[in-house]
């Protein structure tokens, strides 16, 4: 076992949120402190390292959603995990062709990762553009969240149902050297929050995002106060089925979830009927979750396809073809991926979900 491997275990025992969230963000050893994750030679492709098309098809809706906003003067527009900044930097050059929406346009951004942050400055080069740590800042005008695999990069907690208890998974390090999950009691405070949810009632075995939802909690909360909305598009499902979805990817391929810790990404599917029963909770309205695959075709994906692939080269246009596929084909992204929106506006009629 490499020595840093036993160093995400320091206090021998951890709950499995607590653990990866060591793995992953631990400023020294954690995988984004020390790997450049994105694209073909990182470790995964998401879908705006993978097309412009799409960070296009998200600009457009922004702008959209702005107007249906009744083209306020000032708008926040603030994007959770920005990832390599490759979606802001579109915005930023479609943004100019709409000079009312580039003036009322305030970009925010919330990392919470310095060395991607460096990444960002880099790539979006703005000193219009700012970095915040929390919501509170915001001001002036409705606001409107975005994320894109944001959600499913936040450590989750797991739990089992046995009989009428709720324990709680842990890693622990045995004889100093092998990591190995045990079941703990869990605290009241989370069995009273688990079980205030209609959605995971019937579920023996739970995954709770714990940390995800405390983020989302200040989210809600700034909606309700400025008013607006928060689209959000992750790996996920309606349906929970006791599923351990937690899963590790290293070099685009799958990864053994224990093994070469800090060198992997691990991410787990998202809940999408927890996120729903979580916003209207919290007083918001949330439309019907679809497919990232209909909302993208809703938003005109293709036809845009058609109109830049006029001016093509053949093989320009398999390469066009071939990123389409991948994030619009049932099998690959199209399905897998689900698409959330939580407002608080008096109108409905946002684009991509007509
Ligand atoms: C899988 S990447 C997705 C990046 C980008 N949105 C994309 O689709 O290419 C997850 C992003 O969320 C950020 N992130 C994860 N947890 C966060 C947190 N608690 N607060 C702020 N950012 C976070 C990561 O650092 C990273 O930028």
């Amino acid at each position: 076992m490499r020595s840093n491997q036993k160093f995400f275990l320091k206090s021998k025992s951890l709950p499995v949120d607590k653990f990866f969230s060591n793995v992953l963000y631990n400023f020294k050893f954690g995988y984004y402190s020390n790997v450049y994750p994105f694209g073909k030679k990182g470790d995964f492709v998401t879908a705006p390292t993978l097309s412009k098309l799409y960070s296009e098809m998200i600009s457009i809706w922004i702008i959209s959603t702005w107007e249906i906003f009744g083209k306020p003067k000032n708008i926040n527009i603030v994007e959770l995990g920005p990832g390599d900044g490759s979606l802001i930097k579109i915005l930023l050059n479609i943004s100019k062709k709409f000079p009312k929406f580039n003036s009322a346009k305030k970009i925010y951004l919330f990392e919470q990762n310095n060395f991607l942050k460096k990444i960002q400055k880099r790539k979006i080069n703005d000193s219009n553009i700012k970095w915040i740590k929390n919501f509170s800042t915001l001001k002036d005008g409705p606001v409107i969240f975005f994320g894109n695999e944001f959600f499913d990069a936040i450590p989750i907690k797991q739990f089992q149902q046995i009989n009428d208890s709720i324990v709680e998974k842990y890693f622990i390090l045995k004889k100093d050297t092998q990591i190995i999950e045990t079941f703990k009691k869990a605290k009241k405070s989370d069995i009273s929050l688990i079980k205030s949810y209609k959605v995971l009632k019937e579920q023996k075995f739970i995954e709770f995002p714990k940390s995800g939802l405390n983020i989302l909690e200040k989210v809600s909360k700034t909606i309700s106060r400025l008013k607006g909305c928060l689209l959000m598009i992750d790996y996920g499902y309606l349906k929970p089925n006791n599923q351990n979805t937690l899963q590790s990817v290293m070099n685009n391929k799958k990864n053994n979830l224990l093994e070469n810790l800090g060198k992997a990404d691990i991410t787990y599917h998202v809940n999408f009927s927890l996120l729903r029963e979580f916003f209207q909770k919290k007083n918001l309205k949330v439309k019907k979750v679809i497919t990232q695959k209909d909302f993208l075709k809703n938003m005109g994906i293709l036809e845009r396809a058609e109109i830049i692939a006029k001016n093509m080269l053949f093989r320009e246009k398999t390469n066009l073809y071939l990123r389409l596929k991948r994030l619009l084909s049932p099998k690959l992204m199209g399905n897998l991926f689900k698409v959330i929106l939580a407002f608080k506006f008096e109108k409905s009629d946002y684009f991509g979900f007509r």
